[in-house]
């Protein structure tokens, strides 16, 4: 994957978004939407992955017929709001293994502090996707993919719902090798952080927290 951010632009992603950011819409729905959209995600996040060839017979003759080549698989979620993007992949990528990363934000530095870091073994095999719905500021995906980084990995793609011009950026320039997957770039971030128009708290939203 060469280009640094693509944005998925089909029109399910983008009618599923619309729903979401929509003030109304209820965690039951919320966490529906964003169940099916990150099937959407996940078909776009390993559009690339390396194939082959295998030796079939189907009823009528013998031919080489591609398959995924197998190269292992990670996700890591950054939490809370990662596992409700990563639930639909791994639905469609069931032998992937599965990381955690837990990160808060240190009130005097504003930089975040790493509280939780749980990752699969040989991550220096594996095609590596940190999933976050929401690129903000981009501290958070930075310092997860720092980690993710030191575990070993080199092949890591970024996947979320939201990123905001100045997260994308910062991800820029800490990570240029690291490609990023969104359904939309939005206008800015907020005095607070928060992605605009955006669709509010994500985490919130998913768990019906406030
Ligand atoms: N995290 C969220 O959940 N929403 C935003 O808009 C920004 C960060």
């Amino acid at each position: 994957m060469t280009q640094h951010l693509t944005v998925v632009d089909h029109p399910l992603v983008q009618h599923k978004l619309t729903l979401m950011r929509e003030a109304d819409t209820s965690t039951n729905s919320f966490r529906r939407l964003l169940r099916e959209i990150s099937l959407l995600l996940a078909y776009e996040v390993t559009r690339e992955m390396e194939m082959t060839t295998k030796t079939i017979q189907t009823p009528l003759c013998e031919m080489d017929a591609p398959v995924i080549a197998g190269k292992k698989m990670a996700l890591v979620s950054i939490l809370r709001a990662g596992n409700g993007l990563m639930d639909g992949i791994l639905e469609l990528i069931p032998a992937a293994r599965v990381g955690f990363i837990g990160l808060y934000r240190d009130e005097e530095t504003l930089q975040p502090v790493e509280y939780y870091n749980k990752l699969p073994q040989n991550m220096e095999d594996r095609l590596t996707i940190v999933v976050d719905p929401m690129l903000a500021t981009g501290n958070s995906s930075v310092a997860a993919i720092d980690m993710v980084k030191k575990s070993g990995a080199t092949d890591i793609r970024f996947l979320c719902l939201l990123a905001s011009p100045e997260g994308v950026a910062r991800m820029k320039e800490a990570h240029p090798d690291v490609p990023i997957i969104t359904a939309s770039l939005d206008e800015r971030l907020n005095e607070q952080g928060y992605i605009v128009p955006g669709l509010g708290d994500a985490g919130d939203r998913m768990f019906g927290t406030k």
